[in-house]
């Protein structure tokens, strides 16, 4: 059954949970146009519900009203980031500068993902947080006075950069942040929407703080790269199928998947670039492509594709000749240990793939048929919907245990491969 015709994927989860975010923390009313309304940033927005942020949701546009971050009111202690990384790392950025003390929970998965490495450079600029010995959550957060610093990341880590970056926003004095390997930049864009002054000038951000940020009135999101490389790949590899993806963010720092697509020879096309709020948008063209090549993903273009790695690893098994995934070990810490998940997952219907310490390596066959078994998401959003995708290339129905993950990034997934498979 072939994939045909056009849709607009749900959009973007990174720059939906910074729109909240940055509206949250600035006085006045900002209309969040095109917000994804997902697990996971409905899990930022209760936390800023909960000090006195109001919020309405109308012809899928999402009205926040905040009296700005020095007026809020703390009522519950304990906030809850449920399965969002995004949510609990950014927000601890900004947890410090609060009047009261809070704690930070998280669902299982989440309490099992590390979070020194947030702490590190917030504990350097003043602030108290203590975490549970294991370096994970809960955090309990005290309010503390925080000071600028120098820090260089360790870690390839968007959320990692963007916690420093809001707390120099809100600290005295200046922070560097220096980026060996560039992540997304959604957070540096949001500060030229909310009028906080920054430089970056060779990978190192510098804020002169303290500053609040100032709403102007509207973001627009685009549609998330991250989900359409479910429909991008699955147009790629059932035959006959044609499709074109309205409205996709490609910015450079998240488009390492077109890149790739592209070494492999996958006829995908970017149609009509232009700008939308201030991302770089484009339509996509994807037709069925039988003979794709093997491939080589590595180094740098790791981050800009971190969250495309399962789908990519589905992709890379339908590829002819071996495809080699490396220094990706950060696979390790997301949602599940998605190295290990891809790979139990994929080789129970049938795959030729195997783990390694930071990646995994794919023999890839177009001609080889994937065989029925039971297969689970873990929970984990980005699994569940790989897993949808493979399912395209059986002939009876696979059965995915917890599918309904895929909530957390995009809840009308299911929906949307339906409608491009009765075309
Ligand atoms: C995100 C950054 C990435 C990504 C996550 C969202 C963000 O995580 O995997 O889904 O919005 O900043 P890391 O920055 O930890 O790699």
């Amino acid at each position: 059954m072939s994939l045909k015709g056009s849709l607009t994927v749900a959009s973007d989860k990174s720059i939906t949970h910074r729109a909240i975010i940055f509206s949250s923390l600035s006085k006045g009313t900002t209309q969040i146009y095109n917000p994804l309304l997902g697990e996971d940033c409905l899990s930022t927005l209760e936390i800023f519900k909960s000090f006195g942020v109001k919020s309405h949701i109308e012809n899928n546009c999402l009205t926040i009203t905040s009296p700005g971050i020095d007026s809020f009111e703390i009522e519950s202690p304990v906030l809850d980031a449920k399965n969002s990384g995004t949510t609990a790392r950014l927000l601890m950025g900004v947890f410090p500068y609060l009047k009261k003390p809070v704690t930070l929970i998280g669902d299982d998965s989440l309490s099992r993902r590390p979070m020194r490495r947030v702490v590190t450079p917030l504990s350097q600029m003043g602030a108290r947080i203590e975490l549970k010995e294991e370096a994970t959550l809960p955090a309990h957060i005290f309010p503390s006075h925080l000071s600028g610093i120098s820090y260089v990341l360790p870690v390839a880590s968007a959320q990692v950069k963007s916690a420093v970056m809001l707390a120099g926003m809100l600290a005295k004095g200046r922070t560097t942040i220096s980026e060996p390997i560039p992540t997304r930049d959604h957070t540096e864009k949001m500060f030229e929407d909310f009028k906080i002054h920054y430089q970056k000038l060779n990978r190192v951000i510098t804020i002169e703080g303290p500053q609040m940020p100032q709403t102007p009135g509207e973001v627009f999101v685009p549609g998330d790269i991250s989900s359409a490389a479910f429909f991008i790949v699955a147009a790629l590899i059932v035959p006959g199928s044609e499709i074109i993806i309205n409205n996709v963010g490609i910015n450079e720092t998240r488009s390492g998947i077109i890149d790739v697509i592209q070494s492999m020879g996958g006829n995908l096309t970017l149609l009509n670039p232009r700008y939308f709020g201030g991302e770089p948008v484009a339509d996509l063209k994807v037709e069925y492509t039988p003979r794709l090549t093997a491939t080589v993903i590595e180094g740098e273009l790791i981050p800009r594709l971190i969250d495309e790695i399962p789908i990519l690893a589905l992709l890379a098994t339908r590829a002819v000749g071996t495809t080699v995934i490396k220094d990706a070990e950060e696979l390790k810490v997301k949602e599940t240990n998605r190295i290990d998940v891809t790979v139990q997952q994929l080789s129970s219907i049938g795959a030729k793939i195997k783990a390694t310490e930071d990646g995994m390596i794919i023999e890839g066959n177009p001609m080889e048929d994937f065989c029925e078994a039971k297969v689970s998401s873990h929970k984990d959003h980005r699994i569940a919907m790989m897993l949808c995708v493979a399912s395209l290339l059986l002939e009876k129905p696979l059965v995915i245990e917890d599918v309904e993950s895929m909530n957390i990034s995009y809840p009308d997934f299911l929906q949307h491969l339906q409608a491009l498979s009765e075309n």
